[in-house]
Formats: C-alpha cells, structure tokens, sequence
C-alpha cells in the first residue's frame, strides 16, 4: 500500500508559498554540477559517478563549495578498483570541500597551508578527522592535496580551474584521486540496511524489541529505501510508558509504534525548516495519527495532543533512513485523552468579545469539486473524504517523482536561507 507523504497541505503552505518557490527558481539557477560539467566532456565520468551517487544533489544544494574534479582517466584508475557505490561515494565526497577555494585563494593560503572539511566529513561518514583536506602551497607554484589520514602524504595536484562562480561554487581539476584509508574502505551499501541489526547497536534497543515484538518492525523496514525518519523513545522514556502499553491491544500497540515513524528523509535541518502537521506511518485514511513537529530554539520537538518530546539526539543518520532519539514516547490522541492546550497557539475561543460563527465551508456543497487550487503541492487529507478517494490522491502525491520534488525543493529552499 502506497502511503501518504506526510507533509500535511497546512505544512505545505507554511512551508512552501509563492515567494520561496521564485526563490526557488533562483537557487536553481545558482548552480548545476551536472548541467556545468555537461559542458567538459573530460570530467564525464566523474560527472556520472556525482549523479548515481546523489552527490549532485547534495553539491547543489550548497552554496560555498568547491569540487575537486577528476578526469576521465583519474575515473578509470579509481573505477580499476572496483569499489561499491558506497564507497565511491565516500570517496568522491571527499573531493567536495565545503568552502570556496577559488585558483586564487588556492595559491595564497595564509601560512601556506591549511585543512578543509569535505562532504565526507559533514556527512559523518569519515571517522575522527579523516574527512579533512590538506591542502599546501609547494614549490615552483604547486599546490598539493592530501587527505588527513594519509600520514602527511600530499598525493593529488592542483591542475587548472574550471569554473568559478564566486562564491557559490568553484571547480578545480587535481591531479589524481586523494588517497584515503577510510574513504576506501568498503561500505554497506545503502539497500542492505537492516532495522533488525542497525536499531539495537545504535542505542534503540528498547524501542526495536518492540517494534519486533509486536510485529511493526517489518512495515518500518518496507520504508527504509524510499525513505524514512523514526523517532526512538529512550529506553527510560520507554520503561515509564510500558504500564500504559501494556494496556493497549494489539492492533492499538502496532499503530502507537508506526506512530514514531514518518515515510520520508527528513534531516535536522529539514525538521526545523519545515514546522507543521505531518503524517506517520500510523495515518490511514480517517484516523490521522498526525503530529506537530515544532522549533523551540535550538531544539526540536514534537508535539501530539497528548504529550511534547524533544529531540533530544541523531542516532543514525544514512540517507534515506535517518532516526532521532526523543525523550518521551509518542502519544496520539488516537488512543489517548488529549491534554487541553494551555497558552501558545490558537487563540483562546473565550477571550473574544464576539462570538464567532462558524465560517461557511468554502467546498461545504460541492463536495469534493472544489479543490484547494492554490495549494501549492497537493491537497489535505480532509476529513469525511471517502477513503479510496484519499487512498487515491495520496497514491498521485506519493509517487517517487512528486516526493523527490517535493524534498528537492525544500532542500532547495534551506540552501537559499544559507545565502
Ligand atoms: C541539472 O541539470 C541536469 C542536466 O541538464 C538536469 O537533468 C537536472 O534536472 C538539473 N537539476 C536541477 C536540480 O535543476
Ligand atoms: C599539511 O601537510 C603538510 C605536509 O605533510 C604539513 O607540513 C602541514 O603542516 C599540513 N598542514 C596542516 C594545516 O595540517
Ligand atoms: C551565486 O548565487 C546567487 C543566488 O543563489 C546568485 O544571485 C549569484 O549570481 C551567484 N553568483 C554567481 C557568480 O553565479
Ligand atoms: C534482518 O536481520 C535479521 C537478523 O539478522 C534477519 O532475521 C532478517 O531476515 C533481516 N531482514 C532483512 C529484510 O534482511
Ligand atoms: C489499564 O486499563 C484499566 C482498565 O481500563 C485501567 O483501570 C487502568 O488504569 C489502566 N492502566 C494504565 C496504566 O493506564
């Protein structure tokens, strides 16, 4: 069964009006590592190799970013050694330096040597400093690369530039791939992720016994490739609620555990520009098993009516799974006595003066003629909508073009609150 994005159309709105989405088009056409190294057919292996390895997405993303590019026989040396697509990745990301490094600035290092941080170090991929670049100014005009993990080797030579756009993103053409151990080293492949063995050794023990227990383990699982984002209570949090658990029956213990589960890769930075009402793996049809996903601050939570969980830590975080420790188990008010919000948000009904009737449905008659035109993603799931109907809409609104879309632009749109 195909499940609905969990973007809300009211986290949609907030998310996505018109302005960002001008905006949009602009960051657009910031830059496209794809669309600029169409232009050299020598770095077209290395291109490629950016694409399947959805490092162009994450290179376009940024802004202040210098890519080390190979060419075509720098790739067939690299290629020679038949490493897995993970590994190529890694391999590459730590030609991305995440500053801008045009041939100038390259030239006339302050102290004539410095270290960079890569994509493979801010994607946590790297162990210790291992995602770091040594890059030095030698003599007779060179300057040489090398990863830190290469005992000082500086193995890679700066070649020419190839584009430069200041400061957005600056293109370099070195020698030869950055040897580097731990880039090398062989990776799972992304596919093969295993909730059953990852969750237990990356503190969320409590919660995969669970999820095994009670048979959800195997829904999760079914979402990891297209993309997934948990929330695992800590085993405290855990032990608290079990007396309550224990109480539910089974097929209520099976939805309060979808329940910490979203069908799509949201990364904290995506959470916290991305406020509103969204859907979990719990939702289905009238019973929405929703939540609020709010920014207080620095920290992010999530509030049901039942009860408001922190954030509190990033367990794993592998594209497309990524999973975040909370302090307190998810309650839907589903299944349990909302609690009546006390300040913040909705206006309190009694503190008006005037007593407000309920506005006309602006689609009350029509039925489900009149959709939101406007909105600018898809529709909400509306209430007393005939369920196949809903199943239907979501089915359109679901399909891995629209979702890419949709996490591309959002992607998109945090790159332009960098600028
Ligand atoms: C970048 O350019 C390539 C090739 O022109 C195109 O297929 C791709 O959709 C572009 N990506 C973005 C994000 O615009
Ligand atoms: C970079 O490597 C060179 C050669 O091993 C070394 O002399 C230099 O101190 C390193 N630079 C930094 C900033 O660590
Ligand atoms: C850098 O990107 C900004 C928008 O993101 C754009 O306005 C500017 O023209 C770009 N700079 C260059 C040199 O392309
Ligand atoms: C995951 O690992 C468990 C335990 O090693 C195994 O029983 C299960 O079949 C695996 N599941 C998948 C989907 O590979
Ligand atoms: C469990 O259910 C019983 C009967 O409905 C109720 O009396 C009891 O308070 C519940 N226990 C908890 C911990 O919710």
């Amino acid at each position: 069964m195909r499940r609905p994005l969990p973007l809300s159309a009211a986290a949609a709105s907030q998310a996505l009006p018109l302005f960002l989405l001008l905006l949009f088009f602009s960051a657009a056409d910031a830059h496209n590592i794809t669309r600029i190294l169409a232009k050299h057919p020598e770095f077209s292996t290395f291109n490629h190799y950016l694409t399947i390895t959805h490092l162009a997405g994450e290179i376009n993303r940024r802004l202040t970013i210098t890519v080390l590019a190979l060419d075509n026989s720098a790739m067939s040396a690299l290629l020679d050694k038949h490493f897995s697509v993970g590994t190529i990745k890694n391999v590459l990301s730590l030609h991305v330096l995440v500053d801008y490094y045009g041939a100038k600035k390259l030239h006339q290092l302050s102290k004539g040597t410095t270290l960079s941080s890569t994509l493979f170090q801010a994607t946590g991929s790297a162990t210790g400093t291992s995602g770091y670049v040594n890059i030095t100014n030698l003599k007779g005009g060179k300057v040489g690369f090398g990863s830190e993990d290469n005992g000082g080797d500086l193995n890679s030579f700066y070649v020419k530039s190839v584009v430069e756009m200041p400061y957005n993103i600056s293109i370099l053409q070195i020698s030869k791939v950055i040897t580097s151990a731990d880039a090398e080293a062989p990776t799972a492949a992304p596919v093969s992720l295993n909730l059953t063995e990852v969750l237990p050794k990356q503190g969320c023990k409590a919660f995969s016994d669970l999820l095994i227990a009670a048979g959800a383990i195997e829904t999760y699982q079914s979402n990891v490739d297209g993309g997934l984002t948990m929330f695992c209570p800590t085993e405290d949090a855990l032990n608290a609620f079990l007396p309550k658990y224990k109480n539910l029956t089974a097929a209520h213990k099976v939805s309060l555990l979808l329940y910490h589960g979203m069908p799509i890769y949201l990364s904290l930075q995506m959470l916290k520009s991305n406020n509103g009402v969204v859907n979990t793996l719990a939702t289905d049809g009238g019973a929405k098993y929703d939540f609020v996903i709010k920014t207080d601050g620095e920290d992010v939570t999530v509030k049901t009516k039942v009860v408001t969980a922190t954030v509190t830590a990033t367990l794993i975080d592998s594209e497309p799974l990524i999973v975040y420790e909370v302090d307190k188990v998810l309650q839907p008010k589903e299944l349990f006595k909302a609690v009546p919000e006390e300040n913040d948000e909705a206006p309190a009904p009694k503190s008006s003066p005037k007593k407000k009737t309920k506005a006309p449905s602006p689609k009350a008659s029509d039925g489900e003629v009149a959709e939101d035109a406007d909105s600018p993603i898809g529709s909400d799931e509306s209430d007393g909508e005939p369920e196949d109907q809903t199943a239907d809409k979501n089915g359109a609104f679901g399909s891995n073009g629209q979702r890419s879309i949709v996490a591309m632009m959002l992607s998109l749109w945090f790159a332009v609150l960098l600028v």
